[in-house]
C-alpha cells in the first residue's frame, strides 16, 4: 500500500505549508465542458523535460459544494506526440500520502522523480499524464501535526510486553493524533478516499469531460475503486496495480497483509539459497538464523551509530533498532527486487548486505525509525486517510495480547509487523470520524456493466497488498466488470517491473486490449 513509505517520508523535504486558497467561487461539478478550464504553467526542475503544474480549487466538504474551498496541486506530463494523443491518463502513486508533484528528489514516486518511467513508457506517446497531489498531501493543502509528538509515538514499540507499555503506546498516538486536529483543524475531517475520488472527477470534468483513463498503484487502487463505485459510466479504462481491498474489516486486512509479507520474505529466503549475490548464501538454515537474530535484537536493540551523523541519508533517527524495527523496514525493501528500479529501494543483494551489517556488524542504522521533522510529513496523511477509511477497534490489553499471539502463528518470521498493524494502533483514538468505512462493492456492480472491464494486477508475492486482496476484488466486481492479471513473481506493483505485465497494462490502456480472465504472466 504505502510504496516505499518510510524511504519517501525520510527524504521528504519540508517546504513550509502553503497558504490555503479559500475562494468564494465554487467549482460545481455540473454541466458539460468541452475545453479545459485548468491553466497549466511550466514547473519542471529540469528545463529539458516537460512538466506542467496547476492549482485547482475544490470544496473542503463535498456535501457543501459552496462551502470553504481548498487548493489541489496537479502535475502533468504532456503527451509526446499530440497527433496520436488518446486523452488524459490520471494516476496516483500510492501512500496514502504519496505526492505526484511536490516530489523530494529521491525515492519519491511522483511525476517528477519517476518521471523517467513515464517518459520512457509507450503511455507517454498517447496520454497527457495527470497526477494530482491528493487533498492533505504536499502541495494540496497538506495536513499538519506536531513532529515531536509524532516522533515519540513512532519510536514507541508496537509490540509491548506489558499493560503499562501498551497504554504508553496508545496514549502516545492519542496525543499525536490530537496535535493533528489542533494544527489541521477541519482539514483533518475530510481526507477520506471518497472525497479524493470526487476530486478526481472534478478534475476530469474541468479538463474537458473526456472519459476517465486511470492507472493507480497501491493506495491509488483504492482511489480508482471508489471512483468506479461513484462514477462507473465515466470510465474508459482503469488499471489497479497492487490492489488494496477496501471491502474487508481491519482485522482481515492485518492478517492478509501479514501473510503476504511472510510469503514474500520466504521467496527472499529461497532466492538467498539459490543466488550467490545474497550475503547469506552460505549460511545454513538462514530462515532460522534470521528468526534468532530478530529475537535477539528485540531483547537487545542493535546500535544505529549513523543516526547521529548529520550526513547520513536518514538522519536524524533513533539510536538503536529492535528486531521489529528491522521487520518494518524489510517490508518496504521487499517492494522491488531489481537494484535499478529508480524508486530508492536497493534491491535484494544490497538488502542482504544491510541485514548482514545489522545482524553481524552490529550497525542497524538503516533500520532505525527516523524522527519526524517536517511540519507537513507525508506520514500524517498516510495515517489520517486510513483512520477515516476503516473502522478501528479500541483493543483492551488482553485483546491486543491475543492479536500478538495469532500474528506469530500466521506469520512466524514477520510476526504480524506491517502497515495495518501499526495503523490499527495509530487510529484507535483518532480525532476524526470514520466517514468512508470498508464495504462490499458487489451490490453496486451486480446490475451494471462497465464499457471496459477494470484490469486488476497483482504479484503472487506482494509484501504489502497481498494477492488475496486482488482475488477478492475481482469476485466483488464480477466477471463482466473486472479481469485479474497475475504476475508470477515478487514485489509490490508490476508496471514498474518492466516485464510482460508492464506491456500488458500498456496494451490495455492504449488499445483497450483486455487480457483473458485469470491470465498469469511470468515477468
Ligand atoms: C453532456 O454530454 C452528454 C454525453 O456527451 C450528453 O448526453 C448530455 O446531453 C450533455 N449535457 C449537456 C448539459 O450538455
Ligand atoms: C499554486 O499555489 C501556490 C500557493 O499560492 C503557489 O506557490 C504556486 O506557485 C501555485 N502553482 C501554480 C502552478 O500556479
Ligand atoms: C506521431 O504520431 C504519428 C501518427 O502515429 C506518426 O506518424 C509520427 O511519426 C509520430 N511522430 C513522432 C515524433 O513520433
Ligand atoms: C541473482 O540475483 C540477481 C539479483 O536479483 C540477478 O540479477 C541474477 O540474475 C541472479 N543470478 C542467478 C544465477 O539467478
Ligand atoms: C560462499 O562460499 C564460497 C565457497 O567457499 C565462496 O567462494 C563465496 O564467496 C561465499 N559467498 C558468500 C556470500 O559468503
Ligand atoms: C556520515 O555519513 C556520510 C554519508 O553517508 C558518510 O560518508 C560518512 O562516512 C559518515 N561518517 C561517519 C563518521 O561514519
Ligand atoms: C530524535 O528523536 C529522539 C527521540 O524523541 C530525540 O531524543 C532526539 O533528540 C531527536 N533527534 C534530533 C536530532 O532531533
Ligand atoms: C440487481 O438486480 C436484481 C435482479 O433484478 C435485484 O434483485 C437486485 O435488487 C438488484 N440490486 C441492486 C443493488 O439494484
Ligand atoms: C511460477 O514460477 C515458478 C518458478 O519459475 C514455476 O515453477 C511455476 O510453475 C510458475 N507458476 C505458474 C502458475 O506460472
Amino acid at each position: 500500500m504505502a510504496r516505499s513509505l518510510n524511504i519517501l517520508q525520510f527524504l521528504f523535504l519540508a517546504t513550509g505549508s502553503l497558504t490555503h486558497s479559500v475562494t468564494v467561487a465554487p467549482n460545481p461539478v455540473t454541466g458539460n465542458t468541452t475545453t479545459s478550464t485548468i491553466s497549466w504553467t511550466d514547473c519542471s526542475p529540469d528545463p529539458s523535460i516537460a512538466l506542467k503544474c496547476a492549482n485547482f480549487s475544490i470544496p473542503l466538504d463535498w456535501s457543501k459544494p459552496w462551502g470553504p474551498q481548498i487548493n489541489l496541486g496537479i502535475g502533468m506530463i504532456p503527451a509526446a506526440n499530440a497527433s496520436q494523443r488518446i486523452g488524459y491518463l490520471m494516476t496516483n502513486p500510492g501512500g496514502p500520502g504519496g505526492a505526484d508533484i511536490q516530489a523530494n528528489g529521491k525515492g519519491d514516486l511522483g511525476l517528477t522523480v519517476t518521471g523517467q518511467y513515464w517518459r520512457s513508457s509507450q503511455l507517454h506517446q498517447y496520454f497527457d499524464i495527470v497526477g494530482p497531489d491528493p487533498r492533505g498531501v504536499a502541495s494540496s493543502s497538506p495536513l499538519e501535526c506536531d513532529p515531536d509528538l509524532w516522533t515519540t509515538a513512532s519510536q514507541t514499540s508496537l509490540f509491548p510486553e506489558d499493560e503499562e507499555s501498551y497504554n504508553e503506546l496508545v496514549n502516545a498516538w492519542k496525543a499525536a493524533g490530537e496535535s493533528c486536529a489542533e494544527k489541521s483543524g477541519e482539514r483533518l475531517n475530510h481526507v477520506d478516499t471518497l472525497s479524493v475520488a470526487r476530486d478526481f472527477e472534478a478534475i476530469r470534468i474541468a479538463l474537458g469531460d473526456e472519459p476517465m483513463t486511470f492507472l493507480g498503484f497501491s493506495y491509488g487502487t483504492q482511489v480508482g475503486l471508489q471512483y468506479a463505485e461513484l462514477f462507473p459510466n465515466d470510465i474508459r479504462a482503469m488499471v489497479l496495480d497492487a490492489v488494496l481491498d477496501h471491502t474487508q474489516e481491519e482485522v482481515y486486512m492485518l492478517e492478509t497483509e501479514s501473510g503476504g509479507y511472510e510469503d514474500t520474505l520466504d521467496q527472499f529466503f529461497l532466492w538467498c539459497a539459490r543466488n550467490s549475490s545474497c550475503a547469506f548464501h552460505n549460511t545454513t538454515d538462514f530462515p532460522t538464523k534470521f528468526d534468532n537474530y530478530i529475537t535477539a535484537a528485540n531483547q537487545n536493540p542493535i546500535p544505529a551509530p549513523q543516526c547521529s551523523n548529520a550526513s547520513f541519508d536518514f538522519y536524524p533517527c533513533a539510536s538503536t533498532a529492535s528486531g521489529y524495527d528491522i521487520l518494518t523496514f524489510l517490508q518496504e525493501l521487499l517492494i522491488v527486487n531489481r537494484p535499478d528500479n529508480g524508486l530508492g529501494v536497493p534491491g535484494l543483494a544490497d538488502m542482504s548486505l544491510l541485514l548482514q551489517l545489522a545482524f553481524e556488524g552490529n550497525d542497524a542504522s538503516f533500520f532505525a525509525t527516523a524522527n519526524t521533522t517536517s511540519p507537513i510529513s507525508s506520514d500524517y496523511p498516510y495515517t489520517a486517510v486510513i483512520c477515516q477509511d476503516w473502522h478501528h477497534q479500541s483493543l483492551s490489553w488482553p485483546e491486543f495480547q491475543t492479536e500478538m499471539i495469532f500474528a506469530n502463528i500466521i506469520s512466524p518470521h514477520t510476526r504480524g509487523q506491517g502497515e495495518f498493524w501499526r495503523l490499527q494502533v495509530r487510529c484507535m483514538n483518532w480525532p476524526a470520524p470514520v466517514v468512508n468505512p470498508a464495504h462490499s462493492i458487489a451490490p453496486t456492480f451486480q446490475n451494471l456493466t462497465l464499457k471496459t472491464p477494470v484490469l486488476l494486477v497483482n504479484a503472487f508475492y506482494d509484501p504489502e497488498t497481498a494477492y488475496p486482496f486482488s482475488v477478492n476484488l475481482q469476485r466483488q466486481f464480477g466477471e463482466r466488470n473486472a479481469v485479474l492479471l497475475s504476475r508470477n513473481g515478487s514485489g509490490h506493483t508490476s508496471w514498474y517491473s518492466m516485464g510482460d505485465t508492464h506491456f500488458a497494462i500498456n496494451n490495455y490502456l492504449i488499445d483497450l486490449k483486455v487480457p483473458q480472465p485469470a491470465t498469469i504472466l511470468q515477468s
